[in-house]
């Protein structure tokens, strides 16, 4: 165990957990995209970012382990700035049309953008002019709306083991999809939807709304023992 202070509360925390992990729960809020408690962390969006009392640099907090005597700031003016500047970069490339968007009023983004209260304004937007793939049974993905998050791959690779969606690059344009852009059954995809279900904006769709979003998490997305869709064969 490690005694750590976060925004001046003093906690007792597992050392193998992340800071970020521990200060939730413990209620303390930190914002967070990329992280999902189920999948490995990449530290990708750095929304979580914090203040380390000793360190130079702030660093995002679900890559970093307590350590006894840590002293964590979340709020200060500094991570305040960047994290607010984290967020108008990453929506400089994400369409203006949430009223619109499917995943309206239930987008970790827009719930992100609320709380945090970015806008894009002070830099110049471009879409990323992606068509949607609307051609796979059950899911529609629309890179347009993706953030780079990469749960989606974690979640395919890391949670399921299938390993179909990966970080894929056309045009200097970064995309998730599958090698050569095939179809998700040309490639072995199990349609288990666990891409869809981690997906924090509405980039990967569940198509026929299968995804039962009252489930507890706990019950939604429970690591694979072998028995879910992605492990038995697909007549
Ligand atoms: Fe920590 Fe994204 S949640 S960097």
């Amino acid at each position: 165990m490690a005694t750590i202070t976060i925004d001046g509360i003093t906690l007792e925390v597992e050392e193998k957990e992340n800071v970020l992990e521990a200060a939730l729960e413990n209620g303390i809020y930190i914002p967070h995209l990329c992280h999902h408690p189920d999948l490995p962390d990449n530290g990708s969006c750095r929304m979580c970012i914090v203040e380390v009392e000793g360190m130079d640099e702030v660093t995002p907090s679900c890559t970093l382990k307590p350590r006894d005597g840590m002293v964590i700031h979340t709020t200060t003016e500094r991570v305040n700035k960047l994290r607010t500047l984290a967020l108008e970069l990453l929506l400089a490339g994400h369409p203006e049309d949430c009223s619109t968007c499917p995943k309206y009023g239930n987008c970790e983004l827009q719930t992100l953008i609320q709380y945090i209260g970015a806008n894009n304004a002070r830099m110049r937007t471009r879409t990323k002019g992606i068509k949607a793939n609307e051609d796979n049974p059950l899911l529609i993905h629309d890179m347009n709306r993706c953030v780079l998050c990469g749960r989606c791959v974690r979640a395919c690779n890391k949670l399921r083991g299938v390993g179909v969606l990966d970080f894929r690059k056309k045009d200097l344009e970064t995309y998730v999809g599958t090698l050569h852009d095939q179809l998700l059954a040309d490639v072995d995809c199990r349609f288990c939807t666990a891409c869809a279900e981690v997906c924090p904006t509405g980039s990967i769709r569940d198509k026929m709304q299968l995804i039962n979003t009252d489930l507890k998490r706990e019950e939604a997305l429970v690591p694979c023992k072998g028995e879910c869709p992605a492990h038995t064969d697909i007549p």
